[in-house]
């Protein structure tokens, strides 16, 4: 497993894999690219419609008017951040020669409109990773992980460098990238292009603080108070990507989780933000954590239950409470130690608008135990409880 600075190192797969993969890669690089003209068509619908209405409804709707010109710049303007997220994607994985994933010769694949919206997810989350904007979102998401991992591994009292933290899901990377920051070897994964290509640019072209902008809340349509919130120009790096100490153990790993990390006892912390619910079964990813876990490693975990694939055609789905998960985690032999089940917590959110969403998130940091005792492994056998939790609320 790679683990130099910045790196992306993906697992090498079979070749009717590699080619099922390359037109995937194909794909997300054809969804970004179709991006200004879909964009641009959603515009000139409403425009249209726009320029059917009575004259003097036109005219008492002349700002509105205006403000659909100025959609439109916001969308050129993000088609030009998005040029530049996906210049060299060909090159970002280390193991995937340039002329296996050829971007400009082959003809684009049918664009799929869920993947636009895909795109428009992948720059809101430049604004909650990469700007001063999401900074009160990471205060609420990632500190708790960042705070809990200092505690658990303190710098004075070990060598951070020798501390190895994964973190599964890692979007656009700041939470991994903070806990590098700090000293700790931090791996982050994540399997979705979009996030890749979007967080390759971010950690190793953007250099500086502030020197590029999106216009996040373009595409949101509904519950504008003020024209100005939907075009609002959100400035993005806040903190100059390369800043990180001299000898920092930083890497994003490519690749579904389930996958790549296959190495028994290896980490010794597992930090996941908004992640557990992202499986099809939920159980599987428990099971991983508890097996990658070195005995006595910890799982941080922080995040509400949004089963990503809970009525999604043709995908499977279980959807399990917070109470059925946390027996999993109990079954598995995890020892609990910290446990919050009311952390308010945003995903993305434009501050502005009229509707806001609010996660009553869970926190937990559970133990995998140094040695098996014999609960424990009839625990395993049984399937039931173990009775060694030591719960305690934030
Ligand atoms: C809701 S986002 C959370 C991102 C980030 N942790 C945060 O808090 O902003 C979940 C992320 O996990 C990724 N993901 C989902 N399933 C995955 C898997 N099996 N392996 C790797 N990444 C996965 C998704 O692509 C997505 O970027």
């Amino acid at each position: 497993m790679d683990t130099s600075p910045n790196s992306y190192s993906r697992k090498m797969h079979n070749s009717y894999e590699d080619e099922e993969e390359r037109m995937h890669f194909l794909r997300i690089v054809s969804a970004f690219k179709y991006y200004r003209p879909h964009s641009l068509q959603r515009v000139k619908k409403t425009e249209t419609y726009f320029m059917s209405l009575p004259g003097h409804h036109q005219k008492l709707l002349s700002k509105y008017r205006e403000q659909l010109q100025e959609i439109k710049r916001c969308i050129e303007n993000n088609d030009h951040i998005i040029k530049l997220i996906i210049k060299d994607v060909t090159h970002i994985f280390e193991n995937v020669s340039p002329t296996t994933a050829q971007t400009e010769s082959t003809p684009n694949p049918r664009p799929v409109m869920a993947d636009q919206e895909k795109v428009q997810a992948t720059i809101k989350q430049l604004v909650r990773d990469w700007s001063e904007e999401g900074a009160q979102e990471r205060l609420s998401c990632y500190q708790p992980i960042i705070d809990e991992i200092l505690q658990q591994f303190p710098p004075d009292f070990c060598v951070p460098s020798e501390v190895q933290v994964l973190v599964p899901g890692a979007g656009l990377g700041r939470l991994a990238y903070e806990i590098a920051r700090r000293g700790y070897t931090c791996q982050g994964n994540e399997f979705s292009l979009f996030m890749l290509f979007a967080s390759h640019f971010v950690l190793n072209k953007c250099r500086g603080t502030n020197t590029y902008q999106v216009h996040p809340w373009v595409h949101q349509y509904m519950n504008n108070l003020k024209p100005e919130h939907q075009t609002h120009a959100v400035l993005f790096p806040d903190v100059n990507p390369s800043d990180l100490p001299e000898n920092a153990q930083f890497s994003m790993a490519a690749g579904d989780f389930l996958e790549v990390y296959t190495e028994d006892n290896h980490w010794d912390c597992v930090a996941t933000c908004f992640f557990i619910d992202c499986a099809n079964n939920v159980v599987q990813f428990i099971e991983t954590i508890y097996k990658i876990l070195k005995p006595g490693g910890v799982w941080i975990n922080l995040g509400p239950l949004l089963y990503h694939f809970s009525d999604i055609p043709m995908e499977d789905s279980i959807e399990p409470s917070y109470e059925a998960v946390r027996e999993v985690i109990m079954g598995l032999g995890f020892r609990m130690e910290r446990e919050d089940t009311h952390v308010k917590t945003r995903y993305a959110q434009n501050t502005n608008s009229m509707l806001q969403y609010e996660y009553n998130s869970v926190y937990f940091v559970c133990r995998k135990p140094k040695a098996n005792s014999s609960s424990d492994l009839s625990n395993h056998i049984n399937g039931s409880e173990s009775n060694g939790s030591q719960e305690q609320e934030n």
